[in-house]
């Protein structure tokens, strides 16, 4: 029993170039097949494509697409694999935001972020010396917020075609009959495993006595089960019924707080994204909850009046640039960010020009800034307001980013239901200015409050060029995703890169405080010596996010690419 997708043919799915890339998985007749597949990392399509973090999940989304689904029911098909086959970050348990163009001009935000349960409150974190307990809000039972992510998919099925059985069925699939692991896979969940053992249910699928190895298989029948109560229950397969009570009862085992109308009174929202134009551009980001969105705004007008092609391509003064303008726009994010329904962010008046160019003020040239001399702005207004991208043949994009916050999120399986719970808890601000596991920090606007939405970084964006759709990008990489989405892009703009030389390109990021630049290896050596004479203090890190995205190119091809960091890969036709 190993071609276990019938009906999912990938009959000519054929790419355009890289052919030596692409022919072992989308080759003519060739079925989606868990148990033989391998990662691609760049392909030009002809029709519609998809890349996200695995290739079953990509191959899966682009069958849906050619067996008459659109954009929207791939993107559906495409998270539903992830959530089986990318433990790590794909999720039931979890939450997340779909951005979406459809060819009708229509914009679309579906915000799915997870939400602070009835019984937390402010200092749930913290002990009685008024300590942050961060142990509590990034592991176990305690740091989950009420999941999202099956209201999102739900919400999302309202522009699909196909019927949401047919989209979930791959998914089942691949959870009860299992998948052989990749290198990279089995070694995460290996990593994680006792951990996993430690807060969860026992048996879970994730545990084995020895390490996981390339080629073992993974089954998990819990998590098939649950998928199927969500094919013929709907949403309520998840919010109610079993699905729900198995939740509570974990919750009850481990001192969670999450409740059975916690779960029921969930609702996905719909948000109107964040425009706004670059060198002729228009980009379409993602709004509060998310500070993505406005960061990649505020990033990218601060830099458009500096002649960043004249500068080039990681030159000590195109990066410069770049990182200042980064430590102000999460400045920003520290003060003025939160959820909009419980906190007046001054939306338009910091993506403003106005506002952005006088940020820009005590900028110098030639030498480091200092964050604390540079703080959030003062702003008097007082009215406001795991990736996946999908191009589909008519042209509607999609882009969603999906998360448990950490990897493999709060590590608490939940006990006869096998998927894992997310541990967003810790991406609201536990205690003025005590950073996340991100290393950021927040304060009022994003303190804990019942039903809240805990401020996000995930920016999956868009981008319109001559007003036709252009650009599906996005990240994961908590604080790091704003600046990486920023970097790619501008590498595209401004450096006239393709997207997988923009995306594969090393990163750097600032974000206000620490007051440090995280450089990625790789990164130019000449470039990191001459900032470090500007008195920048850069910090080493290996990998800087998971950037996977598809250009539309003037002859309509899908320039499809998936980063070189992980096992991202693309499929198409
Ligand atoms: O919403 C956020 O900003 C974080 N919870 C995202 C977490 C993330 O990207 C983890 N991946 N590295």
């Amino acid at each position: 029993m190993r071609k276990i997708l019938t009906g999912l043919l990938f009959l000519g799915l054929i790419p355009v170039a890289n052919a030596q890339h692409v022919a072992s998985i989308v080759g003519p007749n060739k079925e989606v097949d868990p148990f033989h597949y391998s990662v691609v990392k760049r392909g030009n399509f002809k029709q519609a494509a998809v890349s996200s973090a695995h290739p079953l999940a990509s191959m899966v989304g682009a069958a849906i697409m050619k067996k008459g689904g659109n954009a929207f029911d791939a993107a559906i098909a495409t998270q539903l694999v992830l959530a089986v086959v990318f433990p790590n970050a794909g999720n039931l348990g979890g939450g997340g935001f779909l951005l979406a163009y459809k060819t009708n001009g229509e914009l679309i935000g579906i915000d799915y972020r997870e939400a602070a349960p009835e019984k937390a409150s402010r200092d749930m974190y913290l002990d009685k010396n008024g300590n942050a307990q961060l142990n509590l809000s990034q592991n176990g039972h305690l740091a989950s917020g009420i999941p999202g992510t099956v209201a999102g998919l739900f919400a999302t099925h309202a522009y699909a075609k196909l019927p949401f059985a047919e989209l979930i069925q791959p998914a089942i699939d691949i959870a009860a009959k299992g998948f052989v692991l990749t290198e990279k896979e089995a070694a995460s969940i290996s990593s994680v495993k006792d951990g996993i053992a430690r807060f969860s249910t026992q048996p879970t699928a994730f545990y084995k006595p020895t390490r996981w190895k390339v080629g073992d298989t993974l089954i998990q029948k819990e998590l098939a089960h649950t998928l199927e109560r969500i094919q013929q229950e709907g949403a309520m397969g998840f919010y109610g019924g079993k699905t729900a009570d198995l939740i509570v009862a974990e919750m009850e085992r481990g001192r969670g707080i999450i409740s059975h109308a916690d779960l029921k009174n969930y609702t996905a929202k719909l948000r109107e994204p964040i425009v706004f134009n670059y060198r002729g551009h228009e980009i379409i980001s993602f709004a509060p909850p998310s500070s993505g969105g406005i960061l990649l705004a505020q990033m990218m007008k601060m830099v458009e009046k500096y002649p960043m092609t004249k500068m080039g391509f990681q030159t000590p003064s195109s990066v410069q640039l770049m990182i200042e303008a980064e430590r102000r726009a999460f400045a920003d994010r520290a003060e003025h960010m939160g959820d909009p329904d419980f906190w007046k962010v001054p939306v338009n008046t910091l993506i403003s020009d106005t506002y952005l160019q006088q940020r820009m003020n005590d900028y110098s040239p030639d030498k480091a800034g200092n964050s604390k001399e540079v703080n959030a702005g003062v702003i008097k207004e007082s009215e406001e307001t795991t990736h996946l991208s999908v191009v589909d043949a008519a042209g509607n994009m999609v882009a969603v980013t999906t998360t448990l916050n950490g990897s493999y999120g709060s590590k608490v399986v939940v006990g006869g239901a096998g998927f894992l719970l997310n541990n967003e808890m810790d991406d609201f601000s536990v205690k003025p200015g005590v950073p996340n596991m991100f290393g950021a920090v927040g304060g009022e606007a994003n303190a804990i409050v019942p039903g809240k939405r805990m401020l996000s970084s995930m920016t999956p964006t868009l981008v319109l060029k001559n007003k036709k759709p252009y650009i599906v990008i996005g990240t994961p990489g908590g604080t790091t995703i704003p600046t990486s989405v920023y970097q790619a892009l501008i590498n595209v703009i401004d450096f006239n890169k393709n997207l997988g030389d923009a995306i594969d390109a090393p990163k750097f990021h600032h974000q206000w405080l620490p007051d440090e630049v995280m450089i990625e290896t790789g990164f130019d050596n000449k470039t990191k010596e001459a900032l470090q004479k500007m008195g920048y203090h850069l910090k080493d890190r290996s990998s800087i996010g998971r950037t996977d995205g598809i250009r539309i190119l003037p002859n309509k091809i899908r320039e499809t690419a998936a980063d070189k960091r992980g096992d991202d890969s693309v499929a198409g036709y």
